[in-house]
């Protein structure tokens, strides 16, 4: 399969700005914003992040806020924090030059069998597998292997079997060649274009007309609904904001004040005269959703005019103007339909 998969990547890939020089570093970063979200998306994060940290030493030494606002937005963010323990280790362990073997990729922070694999063959030429999501619907289909593939066994056995069919001298175009043809041909949703497939002629699945059952992934287990109540403490010019705790969801992030449960506009108006802060006028601002891996957000919000934000600090809220929140504090996306303009 190696030949016309590989012939089929060089006549077809598409020109992303990770493939233009693909560093260790430069394919780090990508792998991991890619596996946040899509590639049209990734674009203008995966340029920012360089251009604010264009080597492994400055995402070592960045300051943790800047590092989750050059995330903000993406999600996961334990992830990027593991991204600068990784880096970290890097300039005290290999003396800020990524490691050159497999192994030693693999056993930086946050770094599993995928990214090394991505990093190795991109970068070195490795023939190492890198087997994703993408990857394993492509294989299971080509295969006609109806292994459920949420199971980290089945990726395993899928790794071992790959591994001795990459070709020494093309590994990274095998490897980008099975995720674009992921990504393009064996599509997740919707039909596969088989018309289009260098490797249609090999597919089990296509022979057996079994595409639509593989791959076989069993379903998630749903998620925790919690319902929250969002508050905009302002005065005339500054927002509270408050940080979070340093561990848990959404760790070391700024958030606006946010409580469990849907309150009432009196219990509003209570709790904020209990934590010092007069209420003037109390709006009541739109309901809004955010999605989590585990747990789902049902919010309701209220906007509370007080007389002047500064009286109190009980709850060790920040007084903030909206233009310096926005440049400075990296806030979860969960709280952009709330968060106050300027
Ligand atoms: N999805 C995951 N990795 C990718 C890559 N390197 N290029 C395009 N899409 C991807």
């Amino acid at each position: 399969m190696g030949e016309p998969l590989i012939r089929w990547y060089r006549e077809n890939r598409r020109d992303l700005p990770w493939r233009q020089q693909p560093s260790p570093y430069h394919v780090w970063v990508s792998e991991i914003m890619l596996q946040q979200t899509r590639v049209e998306a990734v674009k203008p994060y995966y340029q920012r992040f360089l251009a604010a940290l264009p080597a492994v030493k400055d995402l070592a030494e960045v300051p943790e806020d800047q590092l989750l606002k050059l995330w903000e937005g993406l999600g996961y963010y334990n992830r990027v924090r593991n991204m600068q323990k990784a880096a970290r280790q890097v300039m005290a362990d290999y003396g800020g030059e990524f490691p050159v073997t497999y192994e030693g990729i693999r056993s930086l922070a946050g770094i599993g069998s995928y990214t090394a694999g991505a990093i190795a063959s991109f970068a070195y030429g490795l023939p190492k597998p890198a087997v994703d999501g993408n990857v394993l619907r492509v294989i299971m289909r080509l295969t006609g292997d109806d292994s459920d593939i949420m199971k980290q066994s089945t990726k395993k056995q899928v790794e071992e079997n790959l591994e001795p069919v990459i070709p020494a001298d093309a590994a990274s175009d095998f490897n980008q060649g099975l995720i674009e043809l992921g990504a393009m041909v064996c599509v997740p949703n919707g039909q596969p274009k088989c018309g289009a497939c260098p490797l249609a002629g090999m597919c089990r699945a296509r022979m057996e007309g079994r595409i639509e059952e593989l791959p076989v992934k069993t379903r998630a287990k749903e998620r925790r609904i919690e319902e929250r109540t969002i508050l905009v403490f302002r005065d005339g010019e500054k927002t509270a904001i408050c940080k979070r705790p340093d561990k848990g969801l959404l760790a070391g992030m700024y958030e606006l004040p946010n409580y469990l449960g849907h309150m009432s506009r009196k219990e509003v108006a209570a709790y904020s005269k209990e934590i010092g802060l007069m209420p003037v006028r109390i709006k009541k601002l739109p309901e809004a959703k955010h999605i989590f891996s585990h747990v789902e957000w049902h919010m309701t919000g209220y906007e509370v005019r007080v007389d002047e934000l500064e009286k109190t600090n009980e709850k060790g809220f920040l007084f903030i103007h909206p233009e310096e929140i926005q440049e400075r504090y990296p806030i979860p996306a969960a709280f952009g339909s709330y968060l106050p303009r300027s």
